[in-house]
């Protein structure tokens, strides 16, 4: 079969279009032909790995170090990319119970990652779930990892319907989806934050106010919230404080050792607090992201498609910073 690999960390050239060994499921595992993956953070994330320090990484440090360690310091040890997928069941393990072949299926792969290939294995008991009936595979493909991250994060919060919420990086992989789920979901009223080119596109997702950060700082506003979701982390609260209401709550979904400290300093002495916060997955969860999906709460903006042999274009194109909406890998005419 087709895929692509990565034998070296860099620019997106370093993903080469291979043939490779078709995988054959074990007992409890599922013969996957992927139709569509999409590019995501991670993906460009661990195909550049080598040149991310510990400053430039979102996370604290042992975060940076586990991942160096996981995908390899010098080179890569994780050599496909792609942690999202959409397609079809082609075979089954003996001992499956829960699908059948020919089943149309969206899944999530986390770090052991694979996606960017014709076929895949996934464990029967995987994050895995029928494909929404109303999507196509290049829009179901771009679910499951904002998706879940999002309904987990919105999770920890008591959000209640007419709540305001902010999400800082409502444009990328998580924000779109706490957007729509806070929206459709809580009942919440919801301003997005993200650069120009993006503006009309968090919009079209349902936020009530869209901020562009290359213009204007959110805490200079006279706007109040009671949650606000820092995707990247990029606000400090300091100036975050002025712009919550009182036992207003800010969700950090990416954070480093000072926000910890200034996580259990305002839980202590502090009536608006920060929290850093981990998302699970959990194949529960994306079939209720399904469940929504089919009902109409939440949709998928593609915005380009590159074939397999494409990748490195598709990952270039991202980088460039050109994407409004979600660029997928399509591995088959359907
Ligand atoms: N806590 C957890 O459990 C968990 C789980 C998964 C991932 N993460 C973390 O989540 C992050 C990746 O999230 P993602 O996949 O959504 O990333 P992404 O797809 O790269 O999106 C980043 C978002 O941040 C916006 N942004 C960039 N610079 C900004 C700035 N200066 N001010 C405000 N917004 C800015 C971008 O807007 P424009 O594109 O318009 O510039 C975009 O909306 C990583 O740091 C990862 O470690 C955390």
């Amino acid at each position: 079969m087709k895929a692509i690999v990565i034998t070296k960390y860099g620019s997106p050239d370093v993903l080469q279009l291979k043939e490779v060994e078709k995988p054959v499921p074990k007992d409890k595992e599922i013969l996957i032909k992927i139709h569509a993956t999409p590019v995501s953070f991670g993906d460009t994330l661990v195909r550049n790995l080598k040149a991310v320090s510990p400053k430039k990484f979102h996370m604290p440090f042992l975060f940076w170090l586990f991942a160096k360690l996981y995908f390899g310091f010098g080179k890569p040890k994780i050599t496909r990319l792609g942690s999202e997928f959409a397609g079809e069941i082609e075979a089954l393990g003996r001992d499956v119970k829960k699908f059948r072949k020919g089943d149309r299926v969206f899944g999530y792969r986390g770090q052991s990652m694979g996606a960017y290939a014709e076929y895949l294995c996934m464990p029967e008991n995987g994050v895995l779930a029928p494909k929404p009936a109303n999507m196509t595979f290049e829009q179901a493909a771009a679910v499951p990892y904002g998706a879940i991250m999002a309904l987990n994060l919105l999770r920890k919060v008591d959000l209640r319907p007419g709540q305001r919420v902010l999400v800082n990086g409502a444009s990328g992989g998580i924000g779109p989806f706490v957007v729509q789920l806070a929206k459709s979901h809580f009942g919440a009223k919801v301003t997005g934050v993200c650069s120009t080119p993006r503006l009309e596109y968090v919009k079209s997702l349902g936020a009530e106010k869209v901020i562009d950060y290359t213009q204007e700082d959110f805490t200079d506003g006279a706007e109040t919230y009671d949650f606000i979701f820092d995707i990247l982390g990029k606000s400090s609260f300091a100036r975050v404080k002025r712009t919550l209401k009182p036992n207003g709550r800010c969700l950090l979904v990416s954070f480093k050792m000072k926000q910890l400290w200034q996580m259990l300093w305002t839980s202590l002495f502090s009536s608006k607090k920060v929290i850093c916060a981990l998302s699970g997955e959990k194949a529960e969860d994306l079939v209720f992201i399904k469940e929504l999906i089919e009902v109409g709460k939440i949709k998928t903006v593609i915005d380009k498609c590159f074939p397999l042999a494409q990748a490195a274009e598709a990952h270039r194109y991202v980088e460039q910073g050109h994407k409004k909406g979600n660029v997928v890998i399509t591995l088959e005419e359907h």
